[in-house]
């Protein structure tokens, strides 16, 4: 019989995933369910046939091109793939697959979760029982911002921007403007009372901003002190994307100041740690970059992520070649 392929996890995954993929593969988990140090992201690319990283693995140009590197196939976990190189994988011959669709509603719903979070006060207002400084009800008391009604901008409609502007527009009666390199089918638009526009007229015109786009080379940076001074002085910025979309300090400079009313952040620079500027600040939301982490997702996540390998190795087309 043939030895079965070695597949290296770089964390633990969920438990039925973990047990499915033992029983097919030669199965390798970082037990320690640390991020892996480069000196063993190194090695699981020697010993792996697939190796399955996640976000917190950067898996870089020199990393891929060592010698005897083994892995043909880079199984992600998750659907944003920036933290891998993939043009030089590519170069080495090596696949890339990733796990979109199946982790859009849960993303959604965190974004939405941030928006009304910052928009009406609810994590000061924890925070405010929590600390027994509650005096009372008056009619002055923490008065925040409503959402029923109001504009939504989505940079980035794909996947998890559609669904955001789904429970948006559904829920809570709000208009959509949004930016995209190609319109969203006329249906969509007209379901979604939504409206395609350049990111500048979207900043000027939209009570809540959200960013769903991926993170590449173009969208560092994207939302700096420029851009946000577009915004208007009562509106809020969510971000379920990636971290360096938005310029960190030039966001904390803005909220400071009263350029921007408030922020919901699920991702940052330099995860795990957050900046100091930003844990100061009373009007931004801060989430440990949970946008999918629901059990029923993260299963889906495991499941897909071994469905591309399996049709990796049953030289089927891949699912989600990215
Ligand atoms: C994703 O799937 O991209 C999540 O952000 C976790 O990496």
């Amino acid at each position: 019989m043939s030895e079965k392929p070695v597949v290296v996890l770089t964390r633990r995954w969920p438990e039925a995933i973990e047990a499915k993929m033992a029983e097919l593969f030669d199965l390798r988990i970082n037990a320690s369910d640390q991020p892996m140090s480069r000196e063993q992201l190194a090695q699981a690319l020697l010993d792996g046939d697939v190796v399955c990283p996640t976000v917190t693995d950067n898996i870089d140009a020199q990393l891929l091109s060592a010698p005897n590197v083994r892995t043909r196939l880079l199984a992600n976990f998750g659907v944003g793939f920036n933290h891998i190189d993939v043009s030089a994988a590519k170069t080495q011959g090596m696949v890339v697959t990733n796990t979109p669709g199946v982790l859009t509603d849960a993303t959604a719903e965190i974004a939405m979760t941030l928006l009304l979070t910052s928009a009406r006060r609810t994590g000061e207002g924890e925070r405010l029982v929590r600390a027994g400084g509650w005096d009372g009800w008056r009619p002055t008391h923490m008065l925040s911002t409503q959402v029923t009604g109001k504009t939504l901008g989505v940079i980035g409609m794909g996947r998890i921007g559609t669904a955001l502007a789904r429970q948006a527009h559904h829920g809570f009666g709000m208009s959509i403007l949004y930016t995209a390199r190609n319109p969203r089918p006329q249906s969509e638009e007209i379901e979604l009372g939504a409206v395609r526009c350049e990111i500048d007229e979207l900043l000027q015109r939209a009570d809540f901003v959200s960013i769903n786009c991926p993170a590449t080379p173009e969208t560092q940076n994207l939302i700096n002190l420029a851009k946000l001074k577009r915004m208007q002085p009562h509106a809020h910025l969510i971000n379920t994307a990636r971290g360096d979309i938005v310029n960190e300090a030039d966001l904390v400079t803005a909220l400071s100041t009263g350029i921007i009313a408030g922020a919901g952040l699920d991702v940052f620079v330099d995860e795990p740690n957050v900046s100091q500027a930003l844990m100061d600040l009373q009007q931004v939301v801060l989430l440990p970059h949970m946008g999918s982490g629901t059990r029923e997702t993260r299963e889906a996540m495991g499941n897909c992520a071994l469905a591309n390998i399996q049709a990796f190795f049953s030289h089927q087309s891949l699912p989600n070649r990215v």
